[in-house]
């Protein structure tokens, strides 16, 4: 296996699979409508690995450029990035968000066969299992009843794969399951880029930190939990892609289908987040606590033993070098990749 397509790759978990990908000796495609990314994360992967990036600027649901892509590069694999991921937006514009990310898909699937290429990971997350009925949260855990249409694209489109490999067993799909991904490159080029207000913990936390915003709003600490505030499993956002080159070899051994948790399996909960901020990075993080965000549940975390058993990964950062890689990326990035 030699050329992977990777669809998102512009975006912030696509960019640092690409470094991955390119540092194991892989070629790679990279497809992305730059909807919610900027082609300078792709200069910053070519910095660091001195590696060129072929980039095809398309939307993964115009079915003609994405045929040409594939005749024009050939490739082996396809690691599946590309798709709106804002929760609440989701909730405000659910036809955009299935039309996008499961039309995009359909398309992309079709075209990968119709192209012989029937290998594919797609960025799964722990948002399928719902209100998890068993914490730490194994593989085999049920899936769950999502909060928003953007969990249930993910659920849908893990239905789809599923049953269109045990229609055609030569498809290999390997569904990640991500939980919180966070960090960013230890060289401080590359790192998350939200657009406006950020909806996620760590963007908001350093731009607090760097004065972009007054304060952090703690969304609850009435929680059944060890300080009452969310607990969520962190992960490194270099482990995260990891991960991909692993399961990349498990697609080279002809897994048909495989389904794996990517996390450290260490639930933290916002407390602990701000605390171990502050005590790394020594800046100030200035909080209040707000009323619970709606659909968000107590505590979320994974067993990652599956993966570790079956891919020989396991993360190795820790919530230290996660708050240590954030605060970095920002310091030096203060306005992400567009405007500085
Ligand atoms: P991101 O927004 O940074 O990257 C997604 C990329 O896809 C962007 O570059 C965007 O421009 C591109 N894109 C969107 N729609 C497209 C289309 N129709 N055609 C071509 N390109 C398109 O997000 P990310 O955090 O890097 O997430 C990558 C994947 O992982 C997504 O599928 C996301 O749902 C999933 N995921 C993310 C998280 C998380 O917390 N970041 C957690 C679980 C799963
Ligand atoms: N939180 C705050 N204040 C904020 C932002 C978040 O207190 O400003 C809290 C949340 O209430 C939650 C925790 O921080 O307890 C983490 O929230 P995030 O929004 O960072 O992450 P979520 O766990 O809600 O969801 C994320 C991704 C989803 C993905 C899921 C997988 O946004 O796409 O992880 O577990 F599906």
């Amino acid at each position: 296996m030699n050329r992977i397509l990777v669809t998102g790759g512009a975006g912030f978990i696509g960019s640092h699979t690409l470094v991955e990908l390119q540092t194991a000796g892989y070629d790679v495609v990279v497809v992305d409508n730059l909807s919610n990314s900027s082609a300078e994360s792709l200069r910053r992967v070519e910095a660091l690995t001195g590696k060129p990036v072929v980039f095809c600027q398309a939307d993964i649901r115009d079915r003609a450029a994405l045929t040409q892509i594939l005749k024009d590069h050939p490739c082996d694999a396809c690691i599946h990035f590309a798709g709106l991921k804002a929760v609440g937006e989701s909730v405000e514009k659910p036809w955009e968000y299935y039309e996008n990310n499961i039309g995009g898909t359909l398309v992309l699937l079709d075209v990968l066969r119709q192209q012989g290429c029937k290998n594919i990971i797609f960025s799964s997350s722990a948002t399928v299992y719902g209100d998890p009925v068993e914490i730490p949260i194994t593989e085999a855990c049920p899936k769950g009843q999502c909060t928003n249409p953007y969990g249930w694209t993910k659920s849908m489109l893990e239905q789809v794969m599923m049953d269109m490999q045990k229609a055609d067993p030569e498809w290999n799909i390997v569904l990640l399951r991500y939980f919180n991904p966070i960090g960013a490159h230890p060289s401080g080029t590359m790192g998350e880029d939200p657009n406006g207000m950020p909806n996620n913990l760590m963007p908001y936390i350093t731009q607090v930190a760097i004065g972009i915003r007054a304060e952090l709003g703690v969304f609850g600490n009435d929680y059944d939990t060890h300080d009452g505030t969310g607990v969520r499993d962190y992960i490194h956002v270099v482990d995260l892609a990891r991960g991909h080159v692993k399961a990349l070899q498990a697609i080279e051994r002809q897994c048909g289908l495989a389904i794996y948790n990517l996390g450290t399996g260490k639930g933290y909960s916002v407390l602990d987040v701000v605390n171990a901020f502050q005590r790394v990075n020594g800046v100030p993080v200035p909080y209040s606590i707000k009323p619970r965000r709606a659909g968000d549940i107590a505590t979320c975390y994974s067993d990652p033993a599956k993966a570790e058993r079956e891919l020989g990964w396991k993360a190795e950062y820790g919530i230290d070098e996660m708050c240590r890689d954030s605060w970095n990326w920002q310091k030096k990035n203060p306005n992400g990749y567009r405007k500085d």
